[in-house]
């Protein structure tokens, strides 16, 4: 069974085996809790605690307050992506990003994963009490934003990241 889990502890193997894959390949670690060190177990640890933070708005600086979760195989047992879940809107994420952030390990890309992460994700924002959901990716991340048009997303605008000048293609889904 492929399913949604909290990050814990208990999986620093398998979360490592995923990242070390990633890291190795080289492209783009997307959402933000990925970009935390975690090779051995104090950094894990950290790792954790950050994103648990989180959760409850603290530590979190101009960012929104935000849950992390894994998708994860039982059978197989190993950790398949991770998505970020904004409680709410604020600074870069109203500006640009949104509510929600996505990543599939390169190995598993091009499977239908990606879907089921943002649905089974666009399913806990629903129970949060939302009743739309901002997304967006650069003009160039086309993965990205064909996997939003696939789960319902409707095209709004372009905007432009303010650090880096690159455009992004912003998509609502209306969850209700
Ligand atoms: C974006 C990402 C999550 C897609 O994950 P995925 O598991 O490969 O996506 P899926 O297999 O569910 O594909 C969903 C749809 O996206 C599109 N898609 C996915 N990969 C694609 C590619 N390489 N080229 C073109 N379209 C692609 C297809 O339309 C696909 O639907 P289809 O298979 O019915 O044609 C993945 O590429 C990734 O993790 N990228 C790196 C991190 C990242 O950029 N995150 C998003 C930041 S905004």
């Amino acid at each position: 069974m492929i399913k949604l889990i909290k990050p814990s502890e208990k999986y620093f193997l398998q979360y490592k085996e995923m990242m070390d894959e990633w890291l190795m390949e080289g492209s783009r670690v997307d959402p933000w809790p990925l970009d935390l060190k975690y090779h051995n177990k104090e950094y894990f640890k950290q790792m954790l605690k950050r994103v648990q933070e989180a959760e409850i708005g603290e530590n979190i600086e101009e960012y929104p307050s935000s849950t992390t979760y894994w998708l994860y195989e039982d059978e197989k047992d190993i950790i398949i992506g991770c998505s970020n879940l904004r409680h709410y809107l604020r600074g870069e994420t109203e500006k640009i990003w949104g509510h929600i952030g996505y990543g599939i390990r390169p190995s598993q890309r091009r499977k239908g994963y990606g879907k089921l992460l943002l649905k089974l994700t666009l399913e806990e924002a629903k129970k949060r009490g939302l009743d739309k959901v901002l997304l967006a990716a650069y003009v160039g991340n086309i993965p990205s934003w064909k996997l939003m048009e696939k789960c319902g997303g409707k095209f709004e605008k372009i905007v432009y990241e303010e650090e880096t000048g690159l455009p992004a293609k912003r998509y609502w889904i209306d969850i209700k």
